[in-house]
């Protein structure tokens, strides 16, 4: 097919910007076919570019030349139109361009196109698998642009906005040393140094705070970050957090920050959200909610109920704590609903599900063998439960009330909670419900390791109050750590650090760290902390996070131009891949046979 060289040719508009107020005038666009409807003398093609679609009109008698290269036109190939801007005498309402038709005057060809694997429609039934190997075809989807779109301007608002408050973003390195942020490295061979190997960053934790000590006060980043972890929905292996550190604060300053930058952020996709979002401390959000972040959107909120079970806990086999919520008006949930309750519970670890139905006169449930109804009417009063609702309790999961010193013994009834929620269609849509989560226990007890770890990273400061704590009741230490969730997603972890040098070696000892492994490590961190570490706190959101609830979309690939799947792998630069001997060798390694599981 012969082609047209683009030459002079310059879009004069864009697509998705015609008007019918611009009717009658001359117009250029460049663009790609999505479609062509051939009506034998008119043909008609839908010219897209990144703001949209435009109806292009070819007439055959009145321009031949013009018709016969629409004919030639196929989805995807590349071509310039030249034409006049006219009315539509059948408007579409579905186009922002849909008052309007290019009659075209010249087509100019200036590339051919195979058929795309997949339709790139809104509605593409392609596998995902198979968009992601077409990842460049994928990202022509309006959905994709958008979101893409979108994710440009939260970034530009923040930082627009972080400007405005003084902060530096500043750059730190990729090629460094392992920071510990509980997910695997991924390593970096040295060549100059063999057998010595870099670690990609799991998050600038060091060097903000390093940052901090050498005296910028106000610092933040858009940085990548890399962690080889089990993936999910919402994370990726590499991903973008807004990262960001102050000096001489007390988290209400972090608070403020983030808020406004929330603000601007949500703008910019035209949300409106109000700082100052609610706190609650951990402790409470996991004794109302069952989980450290609740989706507030909705109610079901706990209620402890372990009272009326006392007597019952041997007959039931159960152990105390129990807790229950009230589901309001839905005494009628069926009978196979509520066992899918039931095997929801199940495969989150937790023991039993039970069941109670607030009638008029009497509450009806299979506890009532055990219970009897004067029980029954206990748990009713308990949970304040009115007739025509339905009361959902869990027992602790006995493991998890042995297992560690501590640990919540709400998070299965906490994710029933959110479970039920979406099953019976409780969550209103359209609501932004931020909270801030505060004060979080400084350690975890991991019944694996036989051994205290941080609960947010080792730099975290103790609660002032707690610092005798350390060492002779540290499952009781609070710390100065926050989260930012919103619609029940964690969106960042921040936390006011420790500047002090003999409390930060304190707590490396406490995690089981001798003072010699503390300083093969940390050596340079330890030995910058005394020199003038002023007070300081920040926090990390994860940017993908946050643009993916912004677009309404489940999964952080939607919002990655370039994403990996949940086995890590980027499936059209089929990465990660093989290495040749030779490069191998340079960097003097070996490679052993796979391990066997
Ligand atoms: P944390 O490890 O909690 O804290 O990470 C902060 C935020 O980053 C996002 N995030 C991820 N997003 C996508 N994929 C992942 N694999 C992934 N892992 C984390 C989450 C999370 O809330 N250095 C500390 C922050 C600090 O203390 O300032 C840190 O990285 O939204």
């Amino acid at each position: 097919m012969k082609l047209d060289p683009l030459g002079e040719l310059r879009a004069t508009r864009q697509c998705g910007e015609l008007r019918a107020t611009d009717a009658g005038q001359p117009v250029i666009l460049l663009g790609w076919v999505q479609r062509r409807r051939d009506l034998g003398h008119l043909i008609f093609l839908d010219v897209r570019d990144r703001t949209g679609l435009a109806q292009v009109v070819a007439n055959k008698e009145k321009n031949p030349e013009a018709h016969a290269r629409a004919d030639q036109c196929r989805p995807e190939f590349v071509v310039g139109v030249v034409g006049t801007l006219a009315k539509r005498e059948k408007p579409n309402p579905a186009l922002s361009s849909g008052d309007v038709e290019v009659v075209a005057e010249k087509i100019f060809l200036l590339n051919e196109a195979r058929t795309p694997p997949f339709s790139l429609e809104a509605d593409t039934t392609a596998s995902e698998e198979t968009r992601l190997r077409h990842r460049y075809l994928d990202l022509r989807r309006p959905q994709l642009l958008r979101n893409l779109r979108t994710r440009h301007r939260v970034a530009l608002a923040i930082r627009r906005f972080l400007d405005r408050e003084d902060f530096y973003e500043i750059e730190t390195p990729f090629l460094t040393r392992s920071t510990p942020e509980g997910a695997r490295d991924y390593l970096v061979p040295s060549r100059v140094h063999p057998g010595h190997f870099y670690a990609l960053p799991q998050s600038p934790q060091l060097f903000k705070q390093l940052l901090m000590i050498a005296g910028f006060e106000r610092y933040y980043q858009l940085v990548r970050c890399f962690r080889d972890e089990d993936l999910r929905a919402d994370r990726q292996p590499e991903f973008t957090q807004l990262d960001l550190e102050m000096a001489f604060v007390a988290p209400d300053a972090v608070f403020r920050v983030v808020e406004g930058a929330m603000k601007f952020a949500f703008a910019a996709a035209n949300i409106s959200v109000m700082p100052p979002f609610p706190r609650l401390t951990y402790a409470e959000a996991l004794a109302r909610f069952g989980t450290d972040k609740p989706d507030t959107r909705f109610g079901l909120e706990l209620a402890e109920v372990s009272a009326v079970f006392k007597a019952a806990r041997e007959a039931l086999k159960i152990e105390i704590p129990v807790h229950a919520f009230v589901v309001p008006g839905a005494a009628e949930t069926s009978r196979k609903q509520l066992d899918g309750f039931a095997e929801f519970v199940k495969a989150q670890g937790g023991r039993a599900l039970y069941y109670a139905k607030v009638g008029e006169k009497s509450v009806e449930s299979p506890l009532e063998k055990t219970l009897s109804s004067r029980g029954l009417e206990w748990l009713q009063e308990a949970t304040k439960a009115a007739a025509g609702d339905l009361i959902l309790i869990v027992p602790s999961d006995p493991a998890q009330v042995a297992g560690a010193p501590h640990a919540p013994t709400t998070t299965v009834i906490g994710a029933l909670r959110s479970h039920v929620a979406q099953e019976l269609n409780l969550i209103p849509a359209g609501k932004w419900n931020f909270l801030w989560v505060t004060d979080f226990p400084l350690f975890e007890w991991s019944p694996a390791e036989k051994r205290w770890v941080s609960s947010h990273h080792p730099f975290t400061a103790p609660a002032d109050e707690d610092l005798d704590k350390l060492e002779s009741d540290p499952g009781r230490a609070c710390s100065k750590a926050y989260d930012l969730v919103l619609n029940g997603w964690e969106l960042g972890s921040g936390s006011i650090r420790i500047h002090r040098q003999d409390v930060q070696q304190r707590i490396f000892r406490v995690l089981g760290l001798s003072d010699e492994e503390a300083k093969e490590r940390f050596g340079f961190f330890l030995e910058a902390l005394t020199y003038g570490t002023p007070p300081h706190g920040g926090i990390a959101l994860g940017l993908d996070r946050v643009v993916a609830l912004l677009c309404g979309e489940k999964s952080l690939r939607e919002v990655i131009a370039f994403p990996k799947t949940t086995q890590a792998q980027d499936l059209m630069a089929d990465a990660p891949a093989r290495v040749a001997d030779a490069q191998l060798d340079e960097l003097g390694l070996a490679l052993k046979p796979p391990k066997k599981n």
